[in-house]
């Protein structure tokens, strides 16, 4: 499946609010107004993943519960408006907040990876976190005849990646609570707050020769064997098992 491309800001709010409108008020005319809401609102969850930064996904997803209120259009009781905050909660759960939001490893970010750290066929390979599946779909194209597995805690993104990503095996789980160590390579893209104890996770549990990825954020302290250069300055950090830590100089 086609990733979506993102519009460029404002018009992804503008176009969520849209149809969060046309949604809600076409909704109201066959449903209650409780229905009609629930559904706008997930709509304008939904879109909230075009935006790039916290701001942008918190505006594109407030925005139509907020104006509905203010405008008192909708004749809704006041519970109905955890409506809205429970969509978020469930495609943005509190412990993934901790780690990482959703924003999605770029196509083609590990091109070469397999040079610097290769793996048998069949090796298992583990996106932590998976999100919408676009870190799979870059380890599927650098490792064709992996296994590749993804564990999200999310369960709708876990549900979304799996349709997208029906060739590889996808868990709604918290990765830190995973056993990392059957796999050959395990691949992160959170924050740089996680990647400490990534690092420590990896060490205790991943076999010798193994190897553990992360898109632009390094394990701190530690020596990589080798990295890959993004446009625009990112940097995947490639570490093998066991780590070894960076001399200071
Ligand atoms: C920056 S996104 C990366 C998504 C995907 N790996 C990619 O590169 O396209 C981080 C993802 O990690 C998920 N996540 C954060 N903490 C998690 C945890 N403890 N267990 C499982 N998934 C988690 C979030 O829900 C989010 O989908």
């Amino acid at each position: 499946m086609p990733v979506l491309p993102r519009p460029p800001w404002p018009l992804p709010a503008l176009l969520a609010w849209a149809m969060a409108w046309l949604v809600f008020t076409g909704l109201q005319r066959v449903v209650s107004p409780v229905w009609a809401l629930l559904a706008a609102s997930a709509v304008a969850v939904a879109a909230s993943l075009w935006g790039s930064t916290w701001w942008r996904r918190g505006l594109i997803a407030a925005g139509f519960p907020l104006a509905l209120a203010l405008t008192g259009w909708a004749s809704v009781p006041p519970w109905a408006w955890l409506v809205p905050l429970g969509l978020l909660l469930v495609v943005y759960p509190l412990n993934a907040w901790r780690d990482a939001p959703v924003f999605p490893t770029p196509r083609h970010a590990l091109r070469g990876l397999n040079t610097v750290a290769p793996l048998a066929p069949g090796a298992r390979v583990l996106d932590a976190g998976c999100g919408l599946g676009d870190g799979l779909i870059a380890l599927h194209s650098v490792y064709p005849h992996a296994r590749i597995e993804g564990v999200e805690w999310s369960w709708l993104l876990r549900l979304l990646c799996g349709l997208r990503c029906r060739w590889a095996r996808v868990r709604r789980a918290d990765m830190w609570a995973q056993d990392w160590s059957a796999y050959a390579l395990v691949y992160l893209f959170q924050r740089p707050e996680s990647m400490a104890r990534a690092g420590a996770k990896a060490q205790a549990e991943m076999p010798p020769g193994s190897w553990l990825v992360s898109l632009e954020f390094a394990v701190p302290g530690t020596l990589a064997q080798g990295q890959l250069r993004l446009p625009g300055g990112r940097v995947v950090w490639i570490y093998r098992l066991p780590l070894a830590a960076a001399v200071r100089g």
